[in-house]
């Protein structure tokens, strides 16, 4: 049952719970129409205290699409955050107003707490460095619809392996299903952190880090670029010598397979040229509208309506 659950961490959701969510999203991408007025009267607040365009955008296109109601801020100053409410506080009084919440932030965690306080149902849409569970349940349908399977692929995961919260989340969810591989491409400075090494050690999950992506994107099913996360960085210096590690281009693309495919969370910064964005195996815009279709389904989901 996900009516009034909240979801803080990928793993919340049990895999039956993940296919429930995923297969709601694809009847609603089938047939949008009948769910157009599903969460009529519902409302939900977006408490964004980092900058983000799409997701805080994904999550009311979202809301509306459905029927319901969107309120909240993105900028945390303009709010009384800027006097020094607590969380628990802050969603004490917005749980008031409103049947759902979406809240980023930068501090890892800080959904969690929420959560703990909320008297409605808290989604992380991003906690610092940590985790980022609905865009890996955009991931998970991308896959799905691009593979149409979640078990037996080959992921490469390239760029910083270490700040980039949407790979760790992916890597939790996609080291519950039979038989994935895991091809961590990074520089030596941003590889993955050491709980999730540890964690697929455990679970005698493949993995293997390796620095150059040419040497191993024929090898790959799925090949999931980042950004170098720039806000995470205590110094310039670093950033800039680490930012254009990878640039996928046309000519790396044709040493991959022609049923790779490849997803970005967004935003692009240079990891990407738009030369490839022609490429049939460009996947990552139809992520994006797979991102809101999977948040329609998560919202309806949590707030049990039928
Ligand atoms: C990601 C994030 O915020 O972690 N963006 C997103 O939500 N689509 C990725 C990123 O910012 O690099």
């Amino acid at each position: 049952m996900l009516k009034g659950r909240s979801l803080i961490d990928t793993m919340d959701f049990s895999i039956e719970e993940v296919e429930e969510v995923l297969e709601l999203a694809n009847q609603i991408i089938s047939n949008p129409e009948e769910f157009s007025h599903l969460c009529k009267g519902k409302l939900l607040a977006t408490l964004f205290y980092e900058p983000s365009t799409r997701t805080r955008l994904s999550f009311e296109a979202a809301m509306l699409r459905l029927g319901g109601e969107v309120l909240g801020f993105s900028e945390p100053n303009s709010s009384s955050v800027s006097k020094g409410e607590s969380i628990a506080d802050t969603v004490k009084t917005i749980g008031c107003y409103a049947d759902i919440m979406a809240m980023r932030h930068p501090k890892e965690g800080a959904p969690q707490v929420a959560a703990e306080h909320s008297p409605v149902p808290v989604i992380n849409a991003g906690d610092g460095g940590h985790q980022h569970p609905t865009q890996t349940l955009t991931d998970l349908l991308t896959i799905k619809a691009a593979k149409g399977r979640l078990s037996n692929l080959t992921i490469g995961l390239c760029g910083d392996l270490k700040f980039g919260r949407t790979v760790h989340s992916l890597i939790k969810a996609m080291s519950r299903y039979e038989n994935n591989k895991f091809i961590l491409i990074s520089p030596q400075e941003l590889k993955i952190p050491e709980y999730l090494k540890k964690k697929l050690e455990k679970e005698q999950i493949y993995f293997s880090e390796i620095e150059k992506l040419d040497e191993v994107i024929g090898e790959l099913d799925i090949l999931y670029m980042t950004r170098v996360q720039k806000e995470r960085f205590f110094n310039e210096e670093d950033y800039i010598r680490l930012k254009d590690s990878y640039i996928l281009d046309e000519e790396k693309m044709e040493k991959a397979s022609k049923d790779m495919i490849v997803l970005h969370p967004l935003p692009r910064v240079n990891e990407i040229s738009y030369e490839v964005d022609n490429d049939p195996r460009a996947y990552y815009f139809k992520q994006v509208k797979y991102g809101m279709y999977v948040r329609m389904a998560l919202i309806a989901k949590l707030l049990g309506v039928k």
